[in-house]
């Protein structure tokens, strides 16, 4: 890492000791560290130490230096904000908007990417207050690294656990470098559901949130890759350093897709298209009075089979299909791998409690097309991704599995 200014946040769980370590990581690898402590971190660590690291002055309160606005100066400079550790009441004031600190302050100044590492007991951490507030941040972009599972503080041991520093070290250095597995990679990814008018204020839609191709987006970003996201309309905020292209139909998506899939390593197709749009769209809203409308319907482009014929015998872009399954998920997923011609398929069982639409959680198959299949157990669908783009970058590193459709 070479000169990316780091605001590290600590807040008071035991672990704080340990950002003691990552200061001196980023610092060794280039950075310039602010360091934030929380009331509850100085509890556990002293600004001497961290002074000592950095050679900067730490700050504590936003009573301090207040003529030179501090939380503003502080937020605006970093390239990166990085909370280690997060403890559940500073997950919940960042999911919340509270600004009772300067590291609450700061946090809501800061436009760049936001990194937490969460540490707390386990019955903390998967308390519904906490589930919420972890999605809430990952659905604005937060990248959140951990926990592990391992000893807590006193004699208990689980998930809660504080990552390393050297994982949270590698996460930032992904962001602020472009070093990572995808670097220098371009990286498409389709999310959200298509809309199709019937009349000005009605259409034909499905339950995508967008969810997991923003996922998918913020998770090859950190990994190094350059991403563009094409997404169906969504309120998700879009993941620092991504590129955002917003469509509404199928059409729409089909022009974009079209327009900026030639020229990728990887095309990603997670959005729910719809398959059929009304042939026509009402220019006036539909009465009651006037009795129920008869809407015919009209095929929508297969904008994925549309990207596999433009590419034909080349061996780029990698295409990665999504198959939304209601019955025997391994049994479609093979059909759809085949009838799409796609270099990976990844099913999800979207008649499942908890997964699929409009769910915090996924739960796939990945198939690959020339057989291997790794199953990725029910979890946050920032670690499925994680566990997709694994894949992907398996398949990118065995040309033999590309360029073969048909
Ligand atoms: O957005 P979330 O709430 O997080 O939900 C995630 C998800 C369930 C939408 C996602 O994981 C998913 O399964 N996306 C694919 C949904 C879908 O449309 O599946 P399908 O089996 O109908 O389509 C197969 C593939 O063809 C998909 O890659 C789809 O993007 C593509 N397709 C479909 C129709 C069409 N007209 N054009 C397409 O490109």
């Amino acid at each position: 890492m070479d000169g990316p200014r780091v605001l590290l946040g600590v807040s008071g769980g035991i672990g704080a000791y340990k950002a003691a370590a990552l200061a001196r990581g980023l610092v060794t690898a280039g950075a310039t560290v602010d360091v934030v402590l929380t009331r509850g971190a100085r509890e556990f660590v002293g600004a001497a130490t961290f002074e000592g690291i950095t050679g900067r002055p730490v700050r504590g309160e936003v009573w301090e230096g207040v003529a030179d606005a501090t939380h503003v100066e502080l937020a605006r400079a970093a390239d990166v904000l990085v909370v280690y550790p997060a403890t559940a009441h500073t997950l919940a004031r960042l999911a919340n908007g509270l600004a009772d600190d300067l590291l609450t302050t700061a946090a809501l100044v800061h436009r760049g990417p936001l990194v937490l590492a969460p540490a707390m007991h386990t019955e903390m951490w998967e308390h519904p207050a906490t589930t919420a507030n972890v999605a809430t941040l990952r659905d604005r972009g937060a990248l959140v690294v951990g926990p592990a599972t391992g000893p807590l503080m006193g004699v208990d041991a689980g998930p809660g656990r504080l990552a390393e520093p050297d994982e949270v070290l590698t996460a930032i250095a992904a962001i602020t470098t472009g070093a990572g597995d995808l670097a220098g990679r371009r990286v498409l990814v389709t999310a959200g559901g298509t809309r199709e008018p019937i009349d000005p204020v009605r259409y034909l839609g499905n339950r995508s949130s967008g969810r997991m191709g923003f996922a998918l987006a913020a998770a090859a970003r950190a990994r190094g890759a350059e991403v563009v996201l094409i997404t169906g309309p969504s309120a998700l905020m879009t993941p620092p350093g991504v590129e955002r292209v917003d469509v509404t139909t199928a059409r729409e998506m089909d022009a974009a897709v079209t327009d900026r899939a030639g020229g990728q390593d990887v095309v990603l197709m997670a959005a729910a298209v719809a398959d059929f749009r009304p042939d026509a769209a009402h220019a006036t809203k539909l009465r009651r009075g006037d009795g129920p409308p008869t809407v015919t319907l009209v095929a929508n482009p297969d904008v994925l089979a549309g990207v596999v014929a433009r590419r034909g015998a080349a061996a780029r872009p990698l295409v990665v299909g999504f198959a939304a399954e209601t019955g025997d998920l391994e049994a479609g997923a093979r059909r759809k791998l085949a009838e799409k011609g796609v270099d990976l398929l990844v099913a999800n069982d979207v008649a499942a409690a908890g997964v699929g639409f409009d769910t915090e959680e996924n739960a796939v198959l990945v198939l690959h097309r020339d057989g291997p299949v790794r199953a990725v157990p029910r979890a946050a669908k920032a670690a499925v991704a994680t566990a997709i783009l694994d894949e992907v970058v398996t398949a990118l590193g065995d040309p033999g599995r590309v360029g073969t459709s048909g």
